[in-house]
């Protein structure tokens, strides 16, 4: 059989591994729903090798690894976490039941209190919640920088800071940080720091996706994701994962076995026999509808800015233009588009209960990279822990309808309430 590194990641996530020792079956076309929370033991030194030998490296080839627990490691997860750290680049991929468990368990694997990490300013809710509400009563102190501003940055970092971490694009503004410079930030402060200490960053790349953005090629660290999003697709599982370098890899398993938080099979399956095939084909579709119905919006009077990264006047055209590339090498500006209402002309809680009640084609519901267009109003939902008021901002993930639909749909609201 050809190598499988020969094929375009396309391909390669219709078509998974050529091999698996991950599996005592190998006849398969589709890889099998493995159901089992336990595994039977030929003998007490098998038994014994599965804890000693847990949380080290397992490939797809060699010996097929020995699974004896569920929440330890299991063959279909085991597979979905190859698929997703071959398609970010990366040596090592674990999985988490949600996205949030994700970014808490690869943040609480590295920091220890008295640890100090950077943030940027906007984050989605949860994760902000998560640095203002828990780590500073753990010891962790959690500065808030933009991290586009070096000089900032470098006034904010210290020697107890031990990651940056960031959305790009970020959630819900789309806003973008340029991860190159954040890295080569990253080395001129690790040079004079012993590797243990070094300074490390953490990009969830929840929006963008694999297919439009691989930060580790700029230079990032560690890649977080909520599956639920785009990778999912479907909108039917929760997951997350993490994409890191071998070394954080058997903490971070170990945090997970004594923490829990694990991505159940059956939810793997899906993403893996669902989502990833389907991944390039969905967003190609959806970005092109993103385009159509940005461009549209520009031209609503009721509208007052559209930010979508595919737009000439994003203010960071020139940056989305050279990080956010799909496998291709084309651009990819995403299937996510914010949007501000002119209140004086439209009530924007008018606007989007009329699309609640009315419109077919759009959904109010909070969550994004689904089949269905989804509309929210980020900063009294998804961002309301920030405290701000309502506002007029919307958010748009675009799904796979017809765009003249949406474009229609959002029409009749924008009479109706005007
Ligand atoms: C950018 C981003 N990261 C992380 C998460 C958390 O993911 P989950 O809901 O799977 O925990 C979300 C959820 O909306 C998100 O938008």
């Amino acid at each position: 059989m050809a190598p499988k590194k020969k094929y375009k990641p396309t391909t390669r996530l219709v078509h998974g591994p050529e091999h698996s020792a991950k599996w005592d079956f190998s006849h398969h076309v589709t890889p099998p729903l493995s159901s089992s929370t336990t595994y039977r033991l030929d003998s007490a030194r098998r038994g014994a090798r599965g804890f000693t030998e847990f949380g080290g490296p397992v490939s797809d080839f060699g010996e097929t690894p020995v699974y004896i627990y569920d929440r330890l490691d299991e063959p279909t997860r085991s597979i979905l976490e190859g698929e997703l750290a071959d398609v970010e680049g990366g040596e090592c991929c674990a999985t988490f039941a949600s996205g949030m468990a994700a970014i808490s368990g690869i943040l609480s694997s590295i920091l220890v209190p008295g640890d100090a990490m950077v943030a940027h300013p906007t984050l989605y809710g949860c994760t902000h919640s998560l640095f203002t509400n828990w780590y500073p009563s753990m010891g962790i102190e959690v500065e808030r920088t933009n991290l586009n501003d070096l000089t900032a940055l470098a006034d904010a970092v210290t020697e107890k800071t031990r990651v940056l971490y960031f959305e790009s694009p970020v959630n819900p503004t789309l806003e973008l940080v340029d991860i190159e410079a954040v890295a080569e930030f990253c080395s001129e402060i690790n040079a004079k720091r012993p590797p243990e200490r070094r300074l490390l960053t953490v990009i969830d790349n929840t929006f963008a996706t694999p297919f439009g953005q691989r930060p580790l090629e700029h230079g990032a660290d560690i890649v977080v994701h909520s599956l639920t999003k785009n990778l999912g697709g479907f909108g039917t599982e929760l997951g997350g994962a993490v994409i890191c370098p071998k070394e954080f890899i058997g903490r971070l398993l170990l945090y997970r076995k004594d923490f829990g938080a694990i991505l159940n099979a059956k939810g793997a399956w899906a993403i893996l026999v669902y989502g990833l095939p389907t991944l390039a084909l969905r967003i190609k579709r959806q970005q092109y509808t993103a385009g159509k119905v940005a461009r549209w919006l520009t031209e609503q009077a009721a509208v007052e800015s559209v930010t979508y990264p595919g737009l000439e006047d994003f203010p960071q055209y020139d940056l989305a233009q050279k990080q956010l590339r799909d496998f291709d090498g084309d651009f990819a500006p995403g299937n996510m588009i914010y949007f501000a209402l002119d209140s004086a002309q439209v009530d924007p809680e008018k606007f989007v209960n009329y699309i609640a009640r009315y419109a077919y084609s759009l959904t109010l519901a909070v969550s994004l990279g689904h089949t269905k267009t989804l509309i929210e109003m980020p900063a009294s939902m998804t961002h309301s822990v920030y405290g701000e008021e309502a506002g007029r901002h919307v958010r748009l993930s675009i799904g796979l309808e017809s765009p003249g639909d949406i474009m229609s749909d959002m029409a009749d609201a924008l009479e109706a309430v005007s």
